[in-house]
């Protein structure tokens, strides 16, 4: 594997052995020094041109667990709020010797820009790519959707026959689209569920049911509810009348919660807008893998990594 831009494309063999490769990794992070040599004396680059929390931070530890060195460039406060081009910030991260750089990037296709550019000989990760993809996260709700399923005995398995339904806004999320490219690669059922302004124009040509009632979509009983964050600074248009009406209809509540099957899981990639698209209720109860799919990022980040830079593996995507 040389980048990891997209999952579009990516084969079902690549796929479970990316997340066997996190099952290895999650083993290590139990040991008593959580830390494998393999990436010793390379450089792994952080370089978010928009703010997160987790997903940098995630990455940082994964590069660490794994012993390589980490730069975190972060576009506030850098030469890119003066101007400077990511052609020139490519070229200066290639003259330090960056062996990967992990990239967040307002516009969609950024990291496709990096990755075939010629100006750094880097492994590129797409770490969110405007409202494009979001690889990695893909990944992890994956891997946290299998453990839960298989548990010890995930390693070799996809998600066949699994129903996910993901609610929200779809229109604005990188989330829903490199879920819905792996999860049916894994052999996912997927369904999406959002207010007719929040689902995408072309939502016909993508392999998902969709349905506009979430009490309706919520009555098939879905193994995994995967809740999206309104993405207020993607909307410069009103999507919905007001938050409490977007709460009322398509906001996983107390009450809708209840009515799932016991075993259903409840997901979300963070950060979550509490009491607007999931309920303190929903996000806290035992069903939620809020902090399971934070903790599980870490190992797949370091598969990814680890492929990346010391594995050997066809392109992906
Ligand atoms: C997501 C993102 O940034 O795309 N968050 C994340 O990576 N944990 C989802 C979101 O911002 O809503």
């Amino acid at each position: 594997m040389r980048h990891l831009l997209s999952t579009r494309g990516i084969t079902r063999d690549q796929a479970v052995q990316i997340l066997d490769v996190a099952e290895d990794m999650a083993d290590v992070a139990t040991r008593e020094v959580p830390r494998l040599p393999v990436l010793r004396g390379k450089t792994v680059v952080n370089l978010f041109y928009e703010d997160s929390t987790r997903t940098r931070i995630s990455f940082e530890a994964a590069a660490k667990r794994l012993s390589a060195d980490v730069i975190n460039f972060s576009a506030k406060g850098s030469s890119v709020s003066k101007g400077e081009s990511l052609k020139d910030t490519a070229q200066t991260l290639a003259a330090m010797g960056a062996d990967a750089v992990i990239i967040r990037h307002q516009s969609s296709g950024a990291p496709e820009v990096l990755a075939r550019s010629g100006w750094i000989d880097a492994g590129i990760v797409n770490a969110g790519d405007g409202t494009h993809e979001h690889p990695t996260q893909a990944l992890l709700d994956a891997f946290t959707i299998r453990r839960r399923i298989h548990g010890q005995a995930a390693r070799g398995k996809g998600l066949e026959g699994c129903r996910v339904t993901i609610v929200g806004d779809i229109l604005h999320s990188r989330v829903a689209r490199s879920n819905v490219w792996l999860l049916t690669c894994l052999g996912a059922q997927v369904s999406l569920v959002a207010p007719a302004t929040l689902m995408p124009l072309a939502i016909g040509e993508w392999p998902v049911e969709v349905d506009y009632d979430l009490d309706h979509a919520l009555s098939a009983g879905p193994d995994v509810v995967m809740m999206l964050r309104i993405q207020a600074e993607r909307m410069h248009d009103a999507f919905f009348p007001n938050a409490r009406e977007y709460s009322r209809q398509w906001g996983l509540d107390d009450e809708r919660l209840a009515r799932l099957p016991e075993s259903s899981m409840v997901m979300h990639p963070g950060p979550m807008n509490r009491g607007l698209e999931i309920s303190a209720g929903a996000a806290d109860s035992p069903r939620s893998t809020v902090r399971e799919q934070v903790a599980n990022g870490v190992s797949v980040r370091m598969a990814v990594l680890y492929l990346l830079l010391a594995g050997a593996m066809e392109e992906a995507a």
